[in-house]
C-alpha cells in the first residue's frame, strides 16, 4: 500500500507485531458497510465518476459475499481488514479499486468500523439484560411472599421475600440497561470525512455518511474523532459493571446451591458433576460467571491503560484497543445468558428459607418496634429489653415468639399479647410497608412498575 517510498519490506517480526488481522478480521461487516457509505457519498459528489462508484459498491457486495462464504484469511502481509478488503476488491474488479480511498484514511475508517461494531454489540447486550430482567421479574413474582432470611455480614437480620431480593438485581439490571443505552447514544456520531487527522480538501459530505450508517451526525472535530477510543471504554465501563452485579448474584446461587445453605437446586442443566465424587452437583456456571467478571474489568483496565497518555491523534497503540472489547464482549454475552438460564431453571427451596429464616431471631427488631409504638419506651431501652428477649430465647433453643407470655412479662411487664402479632416472620414482613419494603403488596408493586417500564 506504500511500497513506493520503502525500498526493502519489513522484518517477518514487524509484520507480525504491525497486523492486526487476526483479531479486527471481526469488523469485516462494519469495514464493507463503511466503505458503501463512503463510495456512495464519493459518487454522489462526484469525487468520484457515478460508474466507477456503483463499480465499487457492486465490487464490495462481492467481497462481502466472499467473506461470508470463506471467512477472512489471516494474511500479515495485508496487515489489517481495511487492507484485507481493499486487496479483495482490487482482485474483483480491478486498479478501479484504488478510488475507494479518496478522501479517507484508515484512522477515520477504523474510528468508524469500530463505532459501529460497538454499536452492534450494545444492542446484543440490551436484549440479553432485556430477557435477564425478564427471568428476575418472572421468578419474583412467583416468590413475592415467600419468607427468606435477609442478611447483613451474612447473619441473619430481618426476614425479607426471595421475590424482594430478586428485584434488588432488577434494580440493579435496569440501571445497567441504562448505562448501555446512554453509552449507545453518546457514540453515535460519525467519524467518516476525519480522513488521518486534519479533515480532507475533498468536498465530502459528511451528513450523508452519517445518516447511511445510522448515526445521529458527524463528529465535531477531527482529531478527536480519530483519536479518542472513550466509546470503547464507556462499553467496558458499562460492561464491568454489569458484570460486577452479575458476579454478586452468581456469589448468591453458589452459597444458596451449597448444603449449608440449601437455598436452591440447580437444575441439570446448569449443574455439573465430579469426577471423583459421585454425590457433586456444582454450580459452575455460577462461579465462571464470578469468575468472568475480573476478566472483562481487567479488559476496561488494558484499554484505560493504553489509552493513558497518548498524544493526539492516532498512535498504533490504539489498534490494541479491539481485543479487550471483543474479549468482554463474549465473556459478558455468555455470563448475562448463563445467569439467565440459571434463574428460570432455578428450584428455589422456600421451606429450607423459610426455616432458617424463622431460627435466626430475625423478628427481634419487630419486638422492639412494637415496645416502641405500643408501650411508648425510647427506642434504646426497647432494644435492650428486646435483647433480654433473645437471650433467653436463645438459652432456651426455641424462636422468640415460643416464649410465653409470662415469660415475656418478666423481662417487661409492659409486654402483652398483641406482641405475638409481629413476632412471626409472615407479620414481619408484610408489616414492611415502606416505600421500596419488603411487604409482598410493595414487592408486586415494584414488580408492575418495573414491567411498566422499558
Ligand atoms: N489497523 C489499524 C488500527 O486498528 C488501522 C489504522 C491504521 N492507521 C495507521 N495510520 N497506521 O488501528
Amino acid at each position: 500500500m506504500w511500497g513506493g517510498r520503502f525500498a526493502e519490506g519489513p522484518a517477518a517480526v514487524m509484520r507480525e507485531i504491525n497486523a492486526s488481522i487476526p483479531f479486527d478480521k471481526r469488523l469485516w461487516r462494519q469495514d464493507v458497510a463503511g466503505s458503501k457509505a463512503h463510495v456512495a457519498m464519493l459518487g454522489a459528489t462526484g469525487i468520484v465518476a457515478a460508474d466507477d462508484a456503483a463499480a465499487i459498491a457492486a465490487g464490495l457486495d462481492q467481497v462481502a459475499a466472499y467473506y461470508e462464504a470463506n471467512g477472512v484469511a489471516e494474511d500479515m502481509v495485508l496487515e489489517d481488514i481495511h487492507m484485507q478488503t481493499e486487496a479483495r476488491l482490487a482482485d474483483a474488479i480491478g486498479p478501479v479499486a484504488g478510488r475507494l480511498h479518496t478522501a479517507r484514511s484508515r484512522n477515520d475508517q477504523v474510528a468508524t468500523d469500530f463505532r459501529l461494531w460497538v454499536r452492534d454489540a450494545i444492542d446484543q447486550v440490551l436484549g440479553a439484560l432485556g430477557a435477564l430482567r425478564e427471568a428476575l421479574l418472572t421468578r419474583a413474582e412467583e416468590h413475592a411472599a415467600s419468607v427468606m432470611p435477609g442478611f447483613t455480614h451474612l447473619q441473619s437480620a430481618q426476614p425479607v421475600t426471595l421475590g424482594h431480593h430478586l428485584m434488588a438485581y432488577v434494580e440493579m439490571t435496569m440501571r445497567d440497561i441504562s448505562r448501555f443505552a446512554d453509552a449507545r447514544v453518546r457514540m453515535n456520531r460519525c467519524p467518516l470525512g476525519s480522513a488521518a487527522l486534519a479533515g480532507t480538501g475533498f468536498p465530502v459530505d459528511r451528513d450523508a455518511t452519517a445518516s447511511a450508517l445510522g448515526f445521529d451526525g458527524p463528529t465535531r472535530n477531527s482529531l478527536d474523532a480519530v483519536s479518542d477510543r472513550d466509546f470503547a471504554m464507556d462499553y467496558l465501563m458499562a460492561a464491568a459493571q454489569c458484570s460486577l452485579h452479575l458476579s454478586r448474584l452468581a456469589e448468591e446461587f453458589v452459597l444458596w446451591a451449597s448444603q449449608p445453605f440449601g437455598f436452591v437446586s440447580l437444575s441439570d442443566q446448569w449443574s455439573t458433576g465430579s469426577s471423583i465424587m459421585p454425590q457433586k452437583r456444582n454450580p459452575d456456571a455460577a462461579e465462571l460467571v464470578r469468575g468472568h467478571s475480573g476478566r472483562i474489568t481487567g479488559c476496561l483496565v488494558a484499554l484505560m491503560v493504553t489509552m493513558k497518555g497518548l498524544p493526539l491523534a492516532y498512535s498504533k497503540d490504539m489498534q490494541d484497543d479491539k481485543p479487550p472489547v471483543f474479549e468482554a464482549h463474549d465473556l459478558l454475552g455468555l455470563s448475562i445468558a448463563a445467569m439467565t438460564g440459571m434463574i428460570e431453571s432455578a428450584t428455589f427451596r422456600t421451606d429450607r428459607m423459610r426455616q432458617v429464616a424463622e431460627a435466626g431471631f430475625s423478628t427481634a427488631t419487630d419486638l422492639a418496634d412494637w415496645l416502641v409504638r405500643e408501650a411508648n419506651l425510647p427506642f434504646r431501652e426497647a432494644h435492650h429489653v428486646t435483647g433480654r428477649a433473645v437471650k433467653l430465647a436463645e438459652g432456651r433453643g426455641v424462636a422468640l415468639d415460643a416464649l410465653s407470655l409470662d415469660d415475656l412479662r418478666a423481662i417487661d411487664d409492659r409486654i402483652d399479647a398483641r406482641v405475638y402479632g409481629v413476632l412471626s416472620v409472615d407479620a414481619s414482613v408484610a408489616s414492611r410497608t415502606s416505600f421500596g419494603g419488603t411487604a409482598p403488596a410493595n414487592v408486586r408493586a415494584a414488580i408492575a412498575a418495573a414491567r411498566e417500564t422499558t
